[in-house]
């Protein structure tokens, strides 16, 4: 790992993850054994299951597909497209903890057969070349600051016609400084937050081409306003993605809407087809 995947993967560690969620969940009468149980601690990006749901609906998965799901975190994406769909995923993640914690939750779903989480970078891929028929990426990119070898290493895994979907935080219309800390970076030295067309740039001279990009302000702030105001209702539910982010969780999300309400950042979708 070199200085900044050190970093990231600092930043993402916590005390104690699995014991926490378990806590949660027994609060909530709940096991786990069913995957979307979890769903609202580990699918770890804006819009959690429904935007998840909102770009696979784009995609066509079958059950004889290899997926890869890059930075999978908790593993949530990657077992929600198992049981939703019945692919085969292998999930990449560089922090240690989330990928304990997410074999942890494999096997207490009876998915870990179908589902190998592997300690390791994006931009060092631990897949052959050409074995992914599709590579998903949810709220990864803001930790890497080299796109061009992110894009390469896509590019390499991908089997020609292959194709690549990312829901990431991007750039919006200003180029003012963001507001830290945020979910993925609590000071600016970690946070690589790009304009789609750098995303653009380096993925087709990779030879990814763009297939379809859908900015995600809109969608976000409707999100938020329904999670905020069911929060000030209610109070913070036993299981979130609060879990995952420290005594400074709530500081980063009224940042991050802060953020996407002052252009600075939207998340964005775009798929990619690699050039047979
Ligand atoms: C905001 S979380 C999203 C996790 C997951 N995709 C999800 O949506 O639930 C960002 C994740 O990216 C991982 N990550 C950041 N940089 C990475 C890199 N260079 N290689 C692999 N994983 C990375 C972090 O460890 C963290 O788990």
């Amino acid at each position: 790992m070199d200085h900044l995947e050190t970093r990231v993967a600092r930043h993402y560690t916590s005390e104690d993850l699995l014991g926490r969620i378990d806590a949660a969940l027994a609060q909530l009468g709940l096991s786990g054994r069913n995957p979307d149980d979890l769903k609202p601690v580990d699918e770890f990006h804006t819009g959690g299951l429904e935007a998840t749901d909102a770009l696979l609906s784009q995609l066509e998965i079958s059950p004889e597909l290899k997926v890869i799901d890059i930075g999978a975190g908790l593993g949530g994406t990657a077992r929600h497209i198992v049981h939703r769909y019945g692919a085969h995923v292998i999930g990449v993640d560089l922090t240690r903890a989330f990928v304990e914690t997410g074999r942890a939750l494999n096997e207490r779903a009876g998915l870990e057969s179908a589902i190998t989480m592997i300690e390791g970078s994006a931009l060092n891929l631990p897949v052959a070349a050409g074995t992914a028929d599709l590579a998903v990426m949810f709220h990864v990119g803001m930790n890497i600051d080299d796109k061009d070898r992110l894009m390469r290493e896509v590019a390499r895994v991908l089997r020609p016609g292959g194709t690549f979907a990312v829901f990431d935080v991007m750039r919006d219309n200003t180029s003012e400084e963001l507001v830290f800390p945020l979910p993925w970076a609590s000071e600016r030295e970690n946070s690589f937050v790009a304009h789609p067309l750098a995303y653009r740039t380096a993925a087709e001279t990779a030879g990814l081409e763009l297939v379809t990009q859908r900015n995600r302000r809109d969608f976000t702030l409707h999100y938020f306003g329904r999670v905020l105001e069911a929060v000030k209702t209610n109070g913070l539910p036993p299981l979130g993605i609060h879990l995952l982010m420290g005594e400074t969780a709530g500081e980063k999300l009224r940042n991050y809407v802060a953020n996407v309400e002052a252009h600075r950042i939207a998340p964005c979708e775009m798929i990619f087809r690699k050039t047979p």
